[in-house]
C-alpha cells in the first residue's frame, strides 16, 4: 500500500502570525488519519510551526536546502539544520526554483543526497512547460528530469516521493485533467519500475498544479495519483482540509 500524502507548499506567503494562525486552524480540522499531511512553510517559520505541530500528526517539510552540509555559504540553509528543527520532508526541484534560481540536475542531485544523508525524505518535483506540452515533449522532459534519481541506491530511492507538477498548471487556475495526470503518473511509475523494479509500486506520486477542493477527489481517484502538492489552496485551512479529506 502506498502512502497517501497531501503537502501544503506555502511558498513565500504568510508572515509568522498568519502562519501560526493557519496551523492552529488546521489542528482544529478533522483531517483523515489515512493521509500524511505535510506543511511546508518558509525557513523562518519552521521552528514555530514545528513547536505547534509537535503533539499532532502533521509533518514538517522544507522548500529548499543547500547542496552541501555546512560552511561558508552566507544566506544558505543546510539539510542538517532542517533536520534539527524537525523537518522530515524536503522539496527538491520545484519549477519555481528551476526557473528563477536556475537549479540544474547536478545541483538537484546534490540536494537530494544532502536530504537523504540527514534522514529527510526528498519530494522530487518534475513537470513540463506549456510549450513542451504543446509540442508533445512532455514525456521526454519528465523522463530527463527523473534521470538524476537513477543513480540512487534502492535503499535511498525508497525514501523518495515524486511530485508531478506541469508548469502550465501551477498558480494558473488551470488544472491538468484527471486523465492527463493519470497518463503522466503511469508514465513516471513505468520509468521508476525500469530502474527500481518492484519498489516503484511503493513510491507515492503526487499531483500539483491548481489542485483545489473542487478537483482533488477526481484527481486522487486515479490509480497512480497518490496525493497532492498544494500551493494556493494550502493557505486556507478549510480548503487544505477539504483536499486532505478528498480521498
Ligand atoms: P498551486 O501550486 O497549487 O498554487 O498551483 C502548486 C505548487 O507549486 O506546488
Amino acid at each position: 500500500m502506498r502512502k497517501k500524502i497531501v503537502a501544503g507548499n506555502w511558498k513565500m506567503n504568510l508572515d509568522l502570525e498568519e502562519g501560526k494562525e493557519l496551523v492552529r486552524s488546521l489542528i482544529q480540522e478533522d483531517l483523515s488519519a489515512e493521509v500524511e499531511c505535510i506543511l511546508i512553510p518558509s525557513f523562518v517559520h519552521l521552528s514555530e510551526v514545528s513547536k505547534l505541530t509537535e503533539q499532532t500528526t502533521l509533518k514538517l517539510g522544507s522548500q529548499n536546502n543547500h547542496a552541501v552540509n555546512g560552511g561558508a555559504y552566507t544566506g544558505e540553509v543546510s539539510a542538517k539544520m532542517l533536520q534539527s528543527v524537525g523537518v522530515s520532508y524536503g522539496l527538491v526541484g520545484h519549477s519555481e526554483r528551476r526557473i528563477y534560481q536556475k537549479e540544474d540536475a547536478e545541483t538537484l542531485s546534490a540536494k537530494v543526497q544532502q536530504l537523504l544523508k540527514n534522514g529527510i525524505n526528498p519530494i522530487f518535483c518534475c513537470g513540463e512547460s506549456l510549450s513542451e506540452r504543446k509540442n508533445s515533449q512532455h514525456f521526454e522532459t519528465v523522463e530527463k528530469q527523473l534521470q538524476l534519481l537513477w543513480e540512487l541506491e534502492p535503499k535511498e530511492f525508497e525514501q523518495v516521493i515524486i511530485a508531478y507538477e506541469p508548469v502550465w498548471a501551477i498558480g494558473t487556475g488551470e488544472t491538468a485533467t484527471a486523465e492527463q495526470a493519470q497518463e503522466m503518473h503511469a508514465f513516471i511509475r513505468a520509468q521508476l519500475q525500469k530502474n527500481f523494479g518492484t519498489l516503484a509500486a511503493q513510491c507515492s506520486i503526487l499531483y500539483g498544479g491548481s489542485c483545489k477542493p473542487g478537483n482533488a477527489a477526481e484527481l486522487f481517484a486515479q490509480e497512480d495519483v497518490d496525493g497532492g502538492l498544494i500551493g494556493g489552496a494550502s493557505l486556507k485551512a478549510k480548503d487544505f482540509a477539504a483536499i486532505v479529506n478528498a480521498f
